[in-house]
């Protein structure tokens, strides 16, 4: 070190060097090598000092000045970079292992009851069936009245429903908002109410499946819960016959759930039809029937409230669990799983 240039030039460089090496320390470990070069007991800082017995006597406060400020900033650089590195490499340390397999994005999938809907739909299209859908909030006249349900009857009981407002409380803004021209509406129990309104709205000849959902206060169970799904169906047209809905069950039945399996159809009462049955269909895992739902031959009353003559036209209809039928279709034997949204469960049918 001949002159006092060559002093403020190597202080330069030492500050420029110290600068841009501590911007590469990557991990504690390189911070280490870097505390013993700079700033270790006998590293380049400590060095460094040795040159003020260098510098003419006149430039040595102020070169003493220059190597204390320089030490000072490469400290506290080092601080600043030694608290970035051990707060998990913030900066630019990136550690990224390339041999990782990524992460699979989670792709959503239809509900298993919505691929049930579906299958069913498509099944009954391919028999000639078109699609109906109604409200879900429903007034008394197509949930009880036209689908000869009378005033006095249990079904009509207020703790057997989802009333939305009192009976005979007046005109309610829910009822005058759907255009419902009664008091009292309430939640659908059945999906046989768009029976009434397809009747109301086209001439036969009829064809319809009706899939939807319906509200019942019952106690859950296994096989039952307060809101499920229903698939209505609903033929009209001159000389329909029993013969015809007992076919078309079958044929639904040994299509959607194999040819071998076992069905039977049991004399029931429906306020809506005459005669009427219920549709067991035998549950091979659980070792017994499980029950599919009500169909008969459409009452004349209700043809007669939906504006058809019964003289004239005869049909029949059905109104199936929709939760039943995929229980018996996957193997399932708890209704609750269609919705706990339980991911596991859910998963096998994506
Ligand atoms: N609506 C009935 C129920 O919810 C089921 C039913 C029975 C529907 C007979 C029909 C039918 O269309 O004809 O239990």
């Amino acid at each position: 070190m001949s002159d006092s240039v060559d002093v403020a030039e190597q202080i330069q460089s030492l500050a420029t060097n110290a600068a841009a090496e501590l911007g590469a320390v990557k991990d504690a470990a390189g911070l280490e090598l870097y505390r013993i070069k700079y700033l270790g007991s006998n590293g380049q800082l400590k060095a460094a000092m040795k040159w003020l017995g260098q510098v003419p006597r006149e430039l040595k406060p102020s070169t003493g000045q220059k190597l204390n400020a320089v030490k000072e900033a490469i400290t506290a650089a080092f601080e600043a970079r030694k608290a970035e590195v051990s707060n998990g490499g913030a900066g630019d340390r990136v550690e990224v292992d390339v041999t990782e397999p990524g992460r699979r994005p989670q792709i959503g999938a239809k509900h298993l009851l919505m691929q049930c809907v579906d299958e069913l739909v498509e099944l009954f299209a391919r028999m000639g069936f078109a699609v109906a859908t109604g409200p879900e909030v429903e007034d008394e006249f197509h949930n009880f009245i036209a689908l000869n349900i009378p005033e006095q009857h249990p079904a009509r009981d207020p703790l057997d429903n989802f009333y939305l407002t009192g009976t005979g409380s007046g005109a309610s803004p829910a009822a005058s908002a759907l255009g419902l021209s009664l008091d009292s509406v309430l939640l659908r129990t059945q999906t046989s109410t768009v029976q009434i309104r397809v009747m109301q709205e086209q001439k036969p000849p009829i064809r319809v499946v009706i899939p939807g959902r319906v509200y019942r206060p019952d106690t859950h169970d296994d096989t039952h819960l307060s809101m499920f799904h229903q698939l209505e169906a609903l033929v009209v047209d001159k000389n329909v016959t029993m013969v015809d809905l007992k076919s078309t069950i079958l044929q639904f039945v040994h299509g959607y759930f194999g040819p071998e399996t076992k069905v039977r159809f049991r004399p029931s009462f429906f306020p809506f039809t005459e005669p009427s049955a219920e549709v067991d269909v035998w549950f091979e895992d659980k070792q017994k029937w499980i029950e599919l739902g009500g169909c008969g031959m459409v009452h004349p009353n209700v043809f007669k409230a939906a504006g058809i003559d019964p003289e004239v036209y005869s049909g029949w209809a059905f109104g199936f669990g929709i939760e039943r039928i995929a229980m018996r279709k996957y193997g399932i034997g708890n209704i609750r799983l269609f919705v706990e949204n339980d991911i596991r469960f859910l998963k096998q049918f994506a």
